[in-house]
């Protein structure tokens, strides 16, 4: 008889995150920071929510929000690992991430995607209703330099 899959587990806790790979990941295969230091990941998830998704006990996937968990919150660094895509591993950690009790009644919940709109877009996120109120000091190719 064929082994059911593994459920995948969703985690908080900082202790359990794989930061190697997470650095690994962000710093060589990542579409927006590639180049990123070690200090300035680990100094980004000490200072985040941040959620693991585990098979086995083994981190496949990752979100981080920046919050002050009153009024608004900024979801960043989503990835699931390429060899466990396409398992609905992603929704199953952005349903924790919108579903996380800290993150509740927020005035404003931001984030940035280049393809994966019509994911974030089942969970209520839609483009910016009035784009003309919004500024940024973004620096894409900093981790370069
Ligand atoms: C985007 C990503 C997290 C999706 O992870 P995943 O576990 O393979 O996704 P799921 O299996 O949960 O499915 C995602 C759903 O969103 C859809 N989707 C929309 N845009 C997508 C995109 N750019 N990439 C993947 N899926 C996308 C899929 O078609 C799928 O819909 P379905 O359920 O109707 O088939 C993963 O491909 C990844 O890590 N990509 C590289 C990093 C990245 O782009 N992160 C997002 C930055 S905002």
């Amino acid at each position: 008889m064929e082994k059911s899959a593994s459920p995948l587990q969703i985690s908080t806790d900082l202790a359990r995150l794989d930061i190697p790979m997470i650095y690994r990941y962000l710093s060589e295969e990542s579409s927006w920071a590639v180049g990123i230091g070690r200090d300035v990941v680990e100094r980004s998830i000490d200072n985040s929510l941040c959620f693991g998704a585990y098979l086995d006990g083994t981190q496949i996937g990752f979100a981080r929000v920046i919050s002050d968990y009153a009024t608004f919150a900024n979801l960043v660094d989503v990835f699931v690992l390429p060899a466990y895509r396409g398992r609905g591993y992603s929704k199953q950690l952005i349903q924790a991430v919108v579903d996380h009790p800290s993150l509740q009644r927020l005035r404003r919940f931001t984030l940035a995607t280049f393809d994966a709109h019509d994911l974030y877009r089942r969970f209520g996120f839609t483009a910016p209703s009035r784009p003309e109120l919004l500024m940024e000091k973004y620096f894409p190719n900093l981790y370069l330099s």
